[in-house]
């Protein structure tokens, strides 16, 4: 490894949703145990760090995104002995943790949420966002939440709303509160004292909302949500002096990290987030909102790396927990082409690739069929318009077993049926499976530092089917060519003397004509001293 390197700018993170990966004790649902029992496989791929979805104890009207314990593993997880030993475990494979802390709202079901609920003087009232409703009862402002409905729910008993922007399950807390923000800013000093590498922190930039409960003012749009411009519920400026307080107690731990999740924000308004003295980084949605074109997506990753402050350091996804999968979207039934590009392509534009896991065998999302199968609660609101998350979530496929290898007991959610033959096993025999491609990129990655942290500059030559660029770092010059399309598009090599990467000695010849969705990356030869002419 290069002396340089920084895991969580030059490495590649994994996302685990901890209830899908590997259930140990057979009741369905993933758990911690079932991640260490994979961490050789995901040492194996050549990953930096795992960023796991919430661990915390919830009631999981959300799915561990309701938490009522911040500084508590949830015993369907497992105990704090296995997250210990997880993190241990990890360390001694030179994998960073990264945990997912959701600190704009609680449970319902946090202790802080049952008191603040009880009396209008419970010390902890004022914990979360209260207020008095507008005469004839109606709610304070006209803010929605995004899961469905008014955004304030009344609490008759104490004749006043709380707000929740999520499910009414996930009162949001009061930032204002100087006992509020020092219980969280706990919460991260408890982990990193832990031991605990970096943080991803959920819709942060909802923290505050406007003092004055101003109304949003209306837009056009189809759902109550998407009716209202949403100036006063999110994004205020009181964020940046709390980002610098977090910033200040991640500093004191070498090496740590926090990445934040952007709600309602553009690429630049999220970058704006980041720098020194903010953020490490945030999720540039805009990149994974893009249809298959390469000049989409060259577009878009351009326009963030302009964005980003100096001090800041772009990062890359197409899949989360939240959306259906790249390959789900990208590709064409069961053909992997395009999801081979779109890895390629993560693992080696400018900014940390984020994957998430089964991304590497091109998991494809599970159908929703029947309303009655939902578990994600706004599958079920919004039915049949939108099915909700579940689809991205289902099991890890391991092997061709029952439940493909995840789980002796009922999965939590269908494993896909398309499981024997799309699964870890498979793959790992298969020298062309996308299993093997992935590994292979990220060996070519974690070789070359221009690939982790050079300067990016793109090669316009087809753009309508090609998407190439050149990575330059120290006397390092490397060009990464993704042919989009099924066709046999042609890219001028530049002058030099060139050197494939990804089938070192064939010759490259100086028009290279594409295979079908071929990826080609060349590494620039240095010439002897004193410097030839080029003899190609
Ligand atoms: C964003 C998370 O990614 C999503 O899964 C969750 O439902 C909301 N935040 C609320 O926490």
């Amino acid at each position: 490894m290069n002396k340089d390197y920084l895991w969580w700018r030059d490495g590649i993170t994994y996302q685990i949703y901890p209830r899908s990966y590997a259930d140990s004790n057979n009741d369905g649902i993933g758990d911690l145990p079932g991640i260490i029992s994979k961490l050789d496989y995901i040492q194996d791929l050549g990953v930096d760090a795992i960023w796991l979805s919430p661990i915390f104890p919830s009631p999981d009207v959300d799915f561990g995104y309701d938490v009522a314990d911040y500084t508590a593993i949830d015993p369907k997880f497992g105990t704090m002995a296995d997250f210990d030993r997880l993190l241990a475990e990890a360390h001694h494979r030179d994998i960073h943790i990264i945990l997912d802390l959701v600190l704009n709202h609680t449970s319902d079901q946090h202790p802080w949420f049952i008191q603040s609920q009880k009396s209008i003087d419970n010390p902890y009232h004022d914990w979360y966002l209260w207020a008095n409703p507008k005469p004839h009862g109606d709610p304070p402002n006209n803010w929605q939440a995004i899961f469905g409905g008014s955004a304030w729910e009344y609490a008759p008993h104490l004749d006043q709303y709380y707000y929740h922007m999520f499910y009414k399950e996930q009162p949001d807390l009061n930032w204002r509160n100087p006992e509020v923000r020092q219980a969280m800013l706990d919460v991260f000093s408890y982990w990193l004292d832990k031991g605990v590498d970096g943080f991803r922190l959920d819709v942060f930039n909802m923290y505050f909302k406007d003092k004055a409960l101003r109304d949003n003012p209306p837009k056009l749009g189809l759902r109550g949500f998407d009716r209202q411009k949403h100036i006063y519920d999110n994004s205020q400026s009181e964020m940046f002096p709390l980002l610098q307080e977090i910033r200040d107690i991640l500093d004191q731990y070498p090496q740590s990290y926090t990445v934040g999740e952007t709600f309602l924000a553009d690429p630049a308004q999220t970058a704006a987030y980041c720098g020194e003295d903010k953020l490490h980084a945030a999720f540039n949605f805009d990149f994974a909102d893009n249809r298959w074109h390469p000049k989409r997506f060259l577009d878009s990753a351009t326009s963030w790396y302009q964005a980003l402050p100096e001090d800041a350091w772009p990062n890359n996804f197409l899949s989360n927990h939240d959306c259906p999968r790249a390959a789900t979207r990208y590709c064409f039934g069961e053909d992997d082409r395009r999801a081979k590009i779109a890895i390629a392509m993560l693992l080696t534009l400018k900014g940390t690739p984020f994957l998430y896991y089964g991304e590497e065998i091109g998991l494809r999302d599970i159908p929703i069929r029947r309303k009655a199968d939902i578990m994600d609660p706004i599958g079920k609101t919004f039915w049949p318009l939108y099915k909700g998350r579940d689809g991205c979530r289902a099991p890890m496929q391991w092997r061709d077993e029952v439940n493909a290898g995840f789980s002796q007991g009922e999965p939590w959610l269908p494993v896909h049926e398309n499981f024997p033959q799309r699964n870890v096993d498979q793959q790992a025999s298969d020298p062309e499976s996308l299993l093997n491609f992935v590994k292979k990129i990220i060996r070519i990655r974690r070789a070359e530092p221009a690939l982790q942290r050079g300067d990016f500059t793109p090669l316009i030559q087809d753009p309508r089917r090609l998407l190439a660029f050149q990575r330059t770092y120290q006397d390092d010059q490397l060009i990464v060519i993704l042919n989009f399309s099924s066709f046999n598009p042609e890219f001028q090599i530049p002058l030099g003397k060139w050197e494939s990467l990804i089938e070192p000695g064939k010759p490259i010849p100086s028009t290279l004509s594409l295979k079908p969705y071929e990826v080609e990356i060349l590494k620039k030869q240095h010439e002897p001293y004193p410097i030839e002419k080029d003899k190609r």
